[in-house]
């Protein structure tokens, strides 16, 4: 089993409100992305299952999957069967992500995908238990930016520089590499997201940088020449 035969016949896993099998899953360029970067040596967990799983089967050496309908979890073992290819390295955790953040707790992972639960707040709660565990130069892959809690979990990580934006890129789906150690205890003071998008911390954001902050400095002192003993 390659790539290729994944999606021209990718498993059928999700019964969304048709009732009928579905198979859906990120944009090809990512599962590309996926058998590109994973190897044999790699420890990747992923939160949902479908045709990324079948990627991480083929690619990876080291899998754990994290999703909560036992249903889903027994079609893909049957697709993996019909189409000779191992899960052995496949550690199925049939539950829902919230129940496994604590277990997982302390494991290092090379590679996160999160394509899980979609509501708030779950997207950042799997990110911020998880993530705390990918190596640095490791991978998240997170799904369904084109929602907005997806969509702020994206904003959010753009402004941080311990992680960087990689391709390829797309409104659904993004991928980033973290590339030095993220500080998960800042304030809301030392996060650029929040500075940019709230105008009563204006003070703050002047402080991020040098001119502004000589300039904050400078009409601080201004202040104190109009109202003494203010500085
Ligand atoms: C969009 S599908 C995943 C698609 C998959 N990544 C692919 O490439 O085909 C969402 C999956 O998340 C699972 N799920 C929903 N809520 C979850 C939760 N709170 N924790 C873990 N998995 C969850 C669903 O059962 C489903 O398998």
């Amino acid at each position: 089993m390659n790539l290729a035969s994944i999606l021209v016949s990718p498993p059928k896993g999700h019964v969304w409100g048709t009732g009928e099998l579905a198979a859906t899953g990120l944009p090809s360029t990512f599962f590309e992305f996926m058998d590109k970067v994973l190897t044999k040596e790699s420890v990747s967990l992923e939160i949902g299952i479908g045709i990324s799983t079948a990627v991480f089967a083929i690619s990876s050496g080291n899998h754990t999957c994290v999703a909560p309908d036992p249903n889903e979890i027994e079609r893909f073992k049957d697709y993996a069967r019909n189409n000779n290819f191992s899960f052995d390295h496949i550690e199925f955790l049939c539950k829902k992500s919230y129940e496994v953040w604590s277990d997982l707790k302390g494991r290092s992972w090379d590679f996160i995908l999160i394509d899980g639960g979609h509501g708030f707040p779950t997207p950042f709660m799997d990110w911020y238990f998880f993530t705390q565990g990918l190596k640095i130069n490791g991978f998240i892959i997170i799904d369904d930016t084109h929602l907005s809690t997806c969509k702020t979990l994206k904003d959010f990580l753009i402004e941080e520089d311990s992680w960087k934006l990689v391709p390829p890129f797309s409104e659904k789906t993004v991928i980033f590499q973290k590339i030095k150690d993220f500080d998960y205890n800042k304030e809301f003071n030392q996060q650029p997201y929040i500075l940019e998008r709230t105008a009563s911390l204006n003070k703050y954001k002047k402080l991020r940088d040098f001119p502004g902050r000589m300039k904050w400095k400078l009409e601080k002192f201004a202040k104190a020449l109009i109202k003494p003993g203010k500085v």
